[in-house]
């Protein structure tokens, strides 16, 4: 029976895009919740933003070059930003000196190149003068006593909310997948009028997916792995910055649709001093864990005030392409192989085809011993990136292993890809 969740589960690597007038400040996205700056302070990064670079096709050309098939781009942040035509405020891009609608633009340039897309949308609200202020645990003003007492109608934010969400679902034509950020004290569930507001969503986008913050946030899953899951629980679990051990299962021990959400460097937004990037060789490998896990990798890039994906980003981008060309048969359509972790690196499966991927990362003394598969189970074994025919080790000190099927790599003790060399194993 087909799942909406099948694309996504199908397709496992998206581009995150945080992108805004933060990015003039260039010291992240959370620059005014942290340096606690003033509507009136923060102004002048609206009046200024100019993105005169923006080519929205570009980006999109790059994450189809890395292998990415989905992204998902920030509509609106905590700021209040909005990079859309809203008729709800006047404190978005079409406003500002450039005058485009940047969601509008990133959705038909992504489209353009076959990519599903996703709109992520803070449900915090920096701006929004009926969003709660003094005594919030992060909002600008939280400790500012001149917003002590100030009474905020939040029935109104709700409204000023629920308006833009359906914006984007009535305006934007298909959206693949709505990214709510998030719910923390008791900014939670119905808080945010969440039955309401999914239901408003899929009546006009009903194959949407939608993440699992409406309750939860980078840190929890919510009731979606639980056995009575609410109706705003959301289709997957986005764990931030960090890879869940062992997956997401459900109570019942079932799999859940999960999305590590990852930095390049250290931050979402643009941060000018941050060059902390992590290398390709080692994103390759969390995406090749993601899978084996059974989730996805959502993995961010935070273009600058002049509308550029960073340079370093580009590149680790074009290396991760690299290697997903040669390699993305271990990625789509791959997951959980349910043989644990070979102490070499990790194994993915596609059940469809029924055939086993073995990335092995580190090289073996004597042979790679293929777990959870006998020998005569093999249908044919090849190296996935060049489709060479691989055979079973012949080393006498084997025979210890009689039921072990052991590859070779010939007499090198390099593996050849000495990031992932990938083997596929076609089972009868
Ligand atoms: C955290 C941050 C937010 C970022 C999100 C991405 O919620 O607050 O800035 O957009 O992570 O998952």
């Amino acid at each position: 029976m087909p799942k909406k969740t099948d694309w996504f589960e199908h397709d496992r690597f998206g581009m995150f895009i945080h992108w805004g007038i933060y990015a003039i400040p260039a010291r992240g996205e959370w620059v005014k919740s942290n340096e606690r700056i003033t509507d009136e302070a923060y102004q002048k990064y609206f009046d200024e933003f100019d993105p005169e670079d923006y080519d929205p096709r570009a980006w999109a050309k790059a994450a189809k070059n890395a292998g990415m098939k989905y992204a998902v781009m920030t509509a609106k942040h905590h700021d209040g930003f909005c990079l859309f035509d809203s008729k709800l405020t006047d404190y978005k891009s079409t406003n500002t000196k450039c005058g485009r609608d940047l969601i509008r633009e990133y959705l038909e340039a992504f489209r353009a190149e076959g990519l599903k897309v996703g709109l992520y949308y803070s449900l915090l609200d920096w701006r929004h003068p009926d969003y709660p202020h003094y005594g919030d645990r992060i909002h600008p003003m939280r400790d500012n006593e001149a917003f002590k007492g100030v009474a905020h109608n939040f029935d109104n934010y709700l409204k000023y909310m629920h308006g833009q969400v359906e914006e984007l679902c009535a305006n934007y034509g298909k959206i693949d997948l709505f990214w709510f950020d998030f719910s923390y004290d008791s900014l939670s569930g119905e808080a945010w009028k969440a039955t309401e507001l999914v239901r408003m969503i899929r009546g006009y986008q009903p194959g949407v997916l939608i993440d699992n913050r409406l309750e939860a946030s980078g840190e929890g899953d919510g009731s979606l792995v639980t056995d009575s899951p609410n109706e705003y629980s959301g289709d997957f679990v986005s764990p931030e910055q960090v890879i869940p051990l062992d997956g997401v299962r459900d109570a019942a021990g079932n799999p859940v649709p999960w999305e590590a959400c990852v930095t390049m460097n250290n931050g979402w937004g643009f941060t000018l001093l941050d060059k902390n990037f992590k290398p390709a060789p080692m994103l390759i490998k969390k995406l090749v864990e993601c899978v084996s896990k059974g989730g996805n990798l959502l993995l961010n890039v935070g273009p600058d005030a002049k509308g550029r994906i960073p340079e370093e980003s580009l590149e680790i981008l074009a290396e991760i392409g690299k290697w997903m060309r040669q390699n993305r048969k271990s990625i789509y359509g791959c997951g959980y192989a349910g043989l644990g972790k070979p102490e070499y690196g990790r194994i993915t499966k596609n059940a469809a085809t029924n055939t086993l991927y073995y990335h092995v990362m580190e090289n073996q003394v004597g042979g790679i011993p293929l777990h959870g598969v006998k020998k005569e189970r093999i249908k044919k074994m090849r190296m996935l990136s060049s489709g060479a025919e691989l055979d079973f080790s012949r080393f006498w000190a084997l025979y210890k292993y009689p039921d072990i099927a052991f590859v070779s790599f010939g007499d090198s003790a390099l593996l050849p890809d000495p990031v992932d060399t990938v083997i596929e194993v076609e089972l009868a």
